[in-house]
């Protein structure tokens, strides 16, 4: 028989957790024992797993013993103090928060992408998932850099709320009905109205004027396709969708890309599925995204005002090939080749 595991998972009542239990059932990951942690408030609730209720834990220092795979999505302050802690307890951490995505040490990992950066986990115990924008934009991108290397990507993002975690989608939700009905809406998560309206600021404003999740996008991208001299330039807009970024990433390449060849190129490659038929009105779109863990690219063309240039709409699940799923296909090598 091949090995089980025992696995953490932190956060797990929270929207990406949650899905990360659905991603192990589906694909079947070798699961001995889970442990399911979050906060103070939620211990001694169920979730199920595998048709079983599981008994939620209060994430803390004890909570690692015996513990191969930890699996955290509970914000950047938390796997900040507790991954050190899970690791120092045996168990290898894969990271959903931006905590240790820019640690040199640490390696930031799409498995289509850069899967043999999976073996410097020993560093320090930690494999980094990426920002839910930068997995789905690097995915073409990536096979596109592999013919031809890309120099320039400019890239504005349409961002679903479920990528605030499971309290913008109540407020979305909330916020749409009291709309409808002309009543005074409140605003917790955001800090403008998101029901019929988009917010050009996700997370925080930097000195620079772009935002902490535009430079991420700058930054990760450069970090996971090995590459700093590539130029990328950011512009994340939260829109009133709850499942499903959506991205307009206009690209720039040594040489030409058709995008008769473009097409052939993400067709080829993994998890990538080409959505673009014009005439029949065929592209990617969030709402037809939900639930799947392709990633879907579209509206290819060339761009007419530079020389190498390439259009391209792309959209994925951010809670699952955008985090969960992605964590989880990290967990599988992990779990097949080094542990
Ligand atoms: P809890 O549900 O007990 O608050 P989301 O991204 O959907 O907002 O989910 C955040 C996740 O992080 C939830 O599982 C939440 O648990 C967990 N979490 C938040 N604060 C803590 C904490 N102090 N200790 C452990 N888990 C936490």
């Amino acid at each position: 028989m091949s090995r089980e595991f025992s696995v953490a998972v932190v956060g797990a009542t929270g929207a990406v957790g949650n899905e990360i239990l659905r991603v192990l059932e589906e694909r079947q990951f070798p699961v001995k024992e889970l442990r399911l942690l979050a906060s103070e408030r939620s211990e001694g609730t169920f979730l199920e797993f595998r048709g079983e209720e599981i008994v939620v834990e209060a994430l803390g220092n004890d909570s690692f013993g015996g513990i191969d795979l930890a699996l955290f999505s509970a914000g950047g302050e938390l796997s900040q103090e507790y991954c050190p802690v899970a690791a120092a307890a045996g168990a290898v951490c894969v990271d959903n928060s931006s905590a240790w995505r820019m640690d040199p040490e640490v390696p930031l990992v799409v498995p289509e992408v850069n899967p043999g950066e999976i073996a410097r986990f020993r560093n320090k115990g930690i494999v980094a998932n990426p920002n839910c924008s930068t997995i789905q934009m690097v995915l073409p991108l990536k096979a596109l850099h592999d013919f031809s290397p890309v120099k320039r990507v400019v890239v504005s993002t349409y961002q679903a709320v479920s990528g605030s975690g499971q309290k913008a989608v109540d407020e979305l939700r909330i916020q749409s009905g009291e709309l409808l009905n002309g009543r005074p809406i409140e605003c917790k998560v955001y800090p403008h109205q998101i029901g019929f309206n988009c917010l050009p600021q996700i997370d925080a404003f930097l000195d620079n004027g772009y935002t902490k999740e535009e430079m991420k996008m700058v930054n990760e991208t450069r970090k996971i396709l090995g590459d700093d001299g590539i130029r990328v330039t950011a512009t994340a807009v939260r829109v009133p969708v709850f499942y499903g970024h959506s991205e307009s990433v206009n690209v720039e390449t040594t040489g030409k890309i058709t995008a008769v060849k473009a097409r052939e190129l993400f067709a080829a490659f993994p998890s990538l599925e080409v959505l673009d038929d014009a005439a029949k009105g065929v592209y990617p779109m969030p709402v037809a995204s939900a639930g799947e863990d392709l990633t879907y690219v579209g509206r290819i063309r060339e761009d007419e005002s530079v020389d190498n240039g390439l259009n391209l709409w792309v959209v994925a699940d951010n809670v699952r090939k955008g985090a969960a799923t992605n964590a989880v296909q990290i967990a599988e090598i992990l779990a097949e080749k080094y542990l």
